[in-house]
């Protein structure tokens, strides 16, 4: 304990002055301090109680991310969950292309798209949460195994690499991906979808590079008006 070669010292100086007037100011003093000290010391306790639950918790989080991303990986290769998923989108196919490159620009690309983000976006679209017309009779009947197993598909299939239209003010989307926009608080975009644009694996968050630019500024659209909500 801390206490206590704080207090020793102090006592001894305090016996050696006993006799004195002076000392028992001194004392009465010290024996204050002491207090003070204790007090303080024993709230200092409790808040390293409270900062070493915080870290549990956090530990515990952390150990679950882990486990998470370790099963999502082992899924992402797991054939049997891939047919089963190339089976059901048969109903997919006709707006998301044979191969989940689509020809309908605004319906977006699932090839190559992070497994985790693809299986939360199905199950927000089940829910009516992310609603999107064309998607719920597809979605009616399909259980969670079934958006599992659709989302290890599409992940699996090779995602397109973009081509950029040299026409457009790439160097402005660049500035904005990289550096964010600092007066309007924006953030840049490289620090969740990655420098390449292929998102990040274990947190879940989006590929955005190969997909269609019609389906992203309907997206980042529905995201300023506040249509689109998920997080
Ligand atoms: C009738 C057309 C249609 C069908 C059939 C369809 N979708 Fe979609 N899908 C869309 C449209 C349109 C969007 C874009 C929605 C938006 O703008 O938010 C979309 C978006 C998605 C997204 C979100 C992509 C992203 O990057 O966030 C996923 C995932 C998806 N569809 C999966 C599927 C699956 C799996 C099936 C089959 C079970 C399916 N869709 C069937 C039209 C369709
Ligand atoms: C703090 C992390 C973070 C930052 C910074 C960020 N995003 Fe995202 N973004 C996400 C997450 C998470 C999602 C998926 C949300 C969901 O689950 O619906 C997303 C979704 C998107 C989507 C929709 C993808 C799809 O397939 O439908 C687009 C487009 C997008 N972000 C573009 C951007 C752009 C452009 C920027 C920079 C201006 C940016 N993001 C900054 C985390 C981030």
């Amino acid at each position: 304990m801390c206490v206590s070669p704080l207090y020793a010292p102090k006592e001894e100086v305090l016996r050696k002055h006993s006799g004195h007037l002076i000392s028992r100011i001194f004392l009465g003093l010290v024996v204050f301090v002491i207090a003070a000290l204790i007090i303080a010391d024993s709230h200092e306790q409790e808040e390293n109680t409270i900062d070493a639950t915080e870290d549990g918790t956090s530990e515990v989080e952390e150990d679950t991310l882990t486990e998470d991303g370790a099963a999502a990986e082992e899924v992402v290769i797991d054939p049997v969950s891939k047919e089963a998923g190339a089976l059901l989108a048969i109903k997919c196919n006709a707006c998301h292309g044979n191969e989940g490159n689509t020809t309908i620009p605004l319906n977006g690309n699932l090839a190559g798209q992070n497994v985790r983000y693809l299986h939360k976006q199905l199950v927000l679209m089940k829910s009516g949460e992310r609603h999107v017309q064309s998607m719920v009779i597809p979605l009616e009947d399909v259980d969670d195994d079934g958006l599992q197993a659709l989302a290890m598909y599409y992940s699996s299939l090779p995602g397109l690499v973009g081509q950029a239209n040299p026409e457009t003010d790439l160097e402005l989307g660049e500035a904005i991906y990289r550096g964010g926009i600092l007066d309007k608080e924006v953030a840049a975009c490289t620090a969740c979808h990655g420098p390449f644009g292929n998102g990040n694996f274990l947190a879940g968050f989006p590929r955005v590079s190969g997909q269609t630019v019609p389906y992203l500024i309907e997206q980042l659209r529905a995201y300023r008006e506040g249509e689109r909500t998920t997080v």
